[in-house]
């Protein structure tokens, strides 16, 4: 008999995003409940479940994925542990949500999307901005003709670097803001376009700021050329002073539209003494600040869980899967080896060999 009521909810990783799932699923109860969580950091993730009323915590995701109740898992993790907990999830028989980079490289995708087929799991991913309400405005818009033919399509995600250590490590992020970030635009543009193939990508990195930190770009700008003939431009940084931005535009032979996820959803906020809680990516709450209220919401991440847990429940059609982040990854690829040759690389585009893609633009120094 098909399972019912809510889906029973595992989060592994208890840092920045294991908080947005868990407090998704908080915002948005009726479709999933989180049961438990998984870190090897046992206090962050005994704190989290207090917050959320979370019963059960381990610091071994293998040993949470034993328990049999368990139906859909959310991976949290470093990129680079992704491909691993996939595979792990899935012999567990359990629907994965995958955070975005969907991983590493193009063989580990293949292999997760490969390993959950054949366990007849779900393999969906966490890719918000297909369920950020502005955005889906926008695309609604498009869709129905309000800007004639939709010719070119723009994301952008700028702030001052990221929260966490790993972000740093190539070895454990992939890359530098492009995989971090650019896997946002690169997948917006897509989904907003209606899917089409990409034909081309050419990007332009650097490493303006964060060269002592990283062997990672901190900046990139990256032109998308698709089958139907339209353009996406993708610019995203880590070297952005003055707080985090987030926005796109639509061009259309009859209109456009223009997005800015947290301008509209802010209060233009002046304090010479600064205020209790961080705004997101904003070095300091003091001068001027755009505190933005229902950010989770804003940005989608509650729907998009909520859309996932209805999935399992086979109540929705997937609209974020694997294909998507593989799709993605081999843009990634194209991006890395564009900067690294100076060159628009085509479509499709497998290299053998890659272990990171940050490789394709600067091969490491042995
Ligand atoms: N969709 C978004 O907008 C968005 C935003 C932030 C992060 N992310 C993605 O979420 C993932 C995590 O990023 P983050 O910002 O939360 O990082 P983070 O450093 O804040 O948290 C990472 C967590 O992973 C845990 N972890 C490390 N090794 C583990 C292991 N072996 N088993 C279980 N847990 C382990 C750490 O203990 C930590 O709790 C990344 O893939 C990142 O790209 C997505």
């Amino acid at each position: 008999m098909a399972a019912a009521g809510r889906v029973k909810v595992g989060i592994i990783g208890s840092g920045f995003e294991a908080d947005i799932h868990a407090e998704s699923f908080r915002i948005m109860p009726d479709a999933a409940e989180v049961v438990a969580i998984a870190s090897p950091t046992a206090g962050h993730a005994a704190r989290l479940a207090e917050r959320y009323g979370i019963p059960r915590v381990f610091t071994d995701y293998r040993e949470m994925l034993r328990e049999p109740d368990i139906e859909m898992v959310t991976i949290t993790a470093p990129n680079s542990l992704h491909a691993q907990m996939t595979v792990d999830i899935a012999n567990a028989g359990k629907h994965v949500v995958c955070e975005k980079p969907l991983c590493m490289t193009l063989d580990e995708a293949d292999l997760m999307i490969e390993t959950c087929k054949q366990r007849g799991v779900l393999l969906l991913y966490a890719e918000e901005l297909y369920f950020t309400p502005k955005y889906v405005k926008a695309k609604e818009m498009a869709d129905q003709g309000a800007f004639g033919k939709v010719y070119l399509v723009k994301q952008s995600e700028k702030h001052f670097g990221p929260h966490a250590d790993w972000f740093w490590d190539v070895e454990q992020s992939g890359g530098g803001v492009f995989m971090d970030m650019g896997c946002h635009g690169i997948a917006f543009c897509h989904w907003f376009l209606g899917r089409p193939a990409i034909k081309s990508v050419y990007c332009q990195m650097a490493t303006h700021v964060y060269g002592d930190k990283t062997r990672g770009e901190d900046d990139v700008i990256c032109v998308i050329e698709f089958a139907n003939g339209a353009t996406g431009l993708v610019e995203d940084s880590w070297a952005r002073r003055g707080g985090m931005q987030d926005r796109i535009e639509v061009h259309g032979s009859e209109g456009l539209t223009l997005a800015d996820l947290h301008m509209g959803n802010a209060l233009p906020t002046y304090s010479e003494h600064g205020y209790g809680y961080a705004v997101e990516k904003a070095p300091t709450t003091k001068g001027w600040t755009w505190p933005v209220f229902e950010e989770l919401w804003n940005y989608g991440f509650p729907q998009e869980m909520h859309h996932f847990a209805r999935c399992v429940r086979g109540a929705e059609e997937p609209q974020a899967t694997g294909e998507d982040g593989r799709i993605v990854m081999e843009a990634l690829y194209a991006g890395y080896h564009s900067a690294g040759t100076g060159r628009k690389v085509a479509l499709p585009f497998r290299p053998e060999g890659v272990r990171i893609p940050i490789d394709l633009w600067k091969p490491k120094q042995q």
